[in-house]
This record gives C-alpha cells, sequence and structure tokens, in this order.
C-alpha cells in the first residue's frame, strides 16, 4: 500500500537547507509526497530528514522516484553494487571522499542531478557536510563579471580524483579507481549554467573536476577559476549538516556544491550513496 505524508519543512540556514519531518522515506510513497519532496529540493538545493531507516533496496527504491540511478564510473569494480557507493571512513583515516568544495562526478556529459546520502553510522561530533548555493553565488558577481563568463566554458576532468595519477587513495579507506585501464573523462560545461527546472542561472566551477577555460591558457584561466571556486562556498552562501545514525542529506547537484569535513578524529563514519542521473 501506498503512503501519504504531511511533511514539515523547516528551513536551517538563511542561504539553502531545510530539515524535512513527517515522512518515513522507507515506505512506498505515493505521488503527491514525491512531487513535495521534489518541490522542497527545488526550493531548498539539499533536504535533509532525521532517524530514517532503510536498506539498501528501498534506498535505491527512493531514488529511483526522482530519475535513473546514476552509476558512477570511478567506483565500478570497486564496490559491491555499481548503484550503491559505499562511504566508509575508518578511525586513523587522514582523508576522506569529497573532501574539496565540489560538484558530483561534473566530468560527464551529463552530471547526475542529485544524490541522496544516508548515515548509517555517524560519529558523536566532526564528520558534517556542508553545502554551498550556486544561485546565490552567481546572483551576487558584478554585473561586470557576468558579461565577462557569458559564453565561457569550463573543463572537466576526472584526472584529479581518479586514475594513477590522482593518488587520491592514499589515507583513505573508500578508494575510486586508479588501474592502469582507468581513462580519463573529459567535457565541457558553460560556467554559468542553467538549472532545466527552475530556469535560473548558477555559478557551475568546482575544485575537483574543473582543470580550465575553453580557448584560454593554463595561466589566463587559473586565476579566473580560482577566484570563482574561493567566491562559490562565501559563508553566506553555506550551510552545515551534522548528522547523526539514520540522518539523510539529499542535494540538487544542480545547484550546489558540496564538502565533507575531514574531522571525526577517532571514529568510523559510513554513509551510503545513491546518485540520480
Ligand atoms: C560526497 O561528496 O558525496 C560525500 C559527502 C559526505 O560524505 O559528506
Amino acid at each position: 500500500m501506498q503512503m501519504t505524508t504531511r511533511l514539515e519543512v523547516h528551513p536551517i540556514a538563511g542561504a539553502l537547507g531545510a530539515e524535512l519531518s513527517g515522512v518515513d522515506l522507507g515506505a512506498d510513497l505515493d505521488d503527491a509526497t514525491i512531487k513535495e519532496i521534489r518541490q522542497a529540493l527545488l526550493d531548498h538545493c539539499v533536504i535533509f530528514f532525521r532517524d530514517q531507516a532503510f536498506d539498501a533496496e528501498q534506498h535505491k527504491r527512493l531514488a529511483r522516484r526522482f530519475g535513473e540511478i546514476f552509476v558512477h564510473p570511478n567506483y565500478a569494480g570497486i564496490q559491491a553494487d555499481p548503484e550503491i557507493v559505499m562511504i566508509r571512513r575508518e578511525p586513523g583515516d587522514t582523508r576522506v571522499v569529497g573532501e574539496d568544495w565540489h560538484t558530483d562526478t561534473t566530468m560527464m556529459a551529463k552530471p547526475p542531478m542529485g544524490a541522496i546520502l544516508y548515515a548509517i553510522e555517524a560519529p558523536p561530533y566532526g564528520g558534517d557536510t556542508l553545502f554551498a548555493n550556486q544561485y546565490r553565488a552567481y546572483d551576487a558577481l558584478s554585473d561586470g563579471m557576468k558579461r565577462l563568463l557569458t559564453g565561457l566554458r569550463a573543463i572537466h576532468s576526472d584526472r584529479l580524483v581518479a586514475g594513477p595519477n590522482a593518488n587520491a587513495n592514499a589515507g583513505r579507506t573508500t578508494k575510486t579507481r586508479d588501474d592502469a585501464a582507468w581513462r580519463e573523462t573529459v567535457n565541457r560545461h558553460p560556467i554559468v549554467a542553467t538549472h532545466p527546472e527552475t530556469g535560473r542561472p548558477v555559478l557551475f566551477v568546482n575544485y575537483s573536476y574543473t582543470v580550465g577555460i575553453e580557448g584560454l591558457t593554463d595561466a589566463e584561466s587559473r586565476p579566473l577559476l580560482e577566484f570563482l571556486m574561493e567566491h562559490g562556498h562565501r559563508p553566506e552562501f553555506t550551510c552545515r549538516f551534522r548528522w547523526t545514525q539514520g540522518a539523510v542529506a539529499f542535494w540538487d547537484n544542480r545547484c550546489v556544491k558540496h564538502l565533507a569535513i575531514n574531522d571525526a578524529g577517532p571514529y568510523r563514519r559510513l554513509m551510503r550513496r545513491v546518485q540520480i542521473a
């Protein structure tokens, strides 16, 4: 039987982020509830839920209500289920997945629309995730900078986060592909992208994947990208989510950047992530 719920939405910061209550994400939710969740995502860019309990199959069923599951190419053959990425941080790890400000997987021609991240084991403190609103980042640019960026396309590659030269796996329990058969994926995206559902402009560059600007030399593009990437996470564009066991974050990858803080000290942190195409 499909479940109808009454959602309550509580914003957690001025720029983005809202906690939703009154819904069991493990249930077979009806269309009206899915529509409300989708609207909350569009309105708040990232939405959070507490005290959820659902297994991997229920997690995938939930994700499929919003689109097809995105299979991450750089975890292929490493993770047990290609549709799921387990993000495991063990005591003693010196690095974690996602510790630079990034939008997920932007080396793809069509980056995923979002991700649903579920906390199986949360540290008692530390290991929070930061999110930054890229509508606001764009809106806050001067008119001159907006004009300068019009028509420019950035080059996105996964060579900084995977492959034999990335050195991404040292000190990190969760590995990405670094085998000799791995091949770099490169695509170009407008620096000012348009969100396909809201039609609003967003700033679309990030530390993990953006490696240059089409038609510019490295020396020319580097300072501009550096400015834009730093600008994109000014504190007033951000929110911070403190994880508890059973918490969920669902972000709209088309308009937020995020960062996992590597400060869980002696504690394990275990997350299950499903991305949506
Ligand atoms: C990610 O970048 O998808 C991981 C975020 C996190 O573990 O908080």
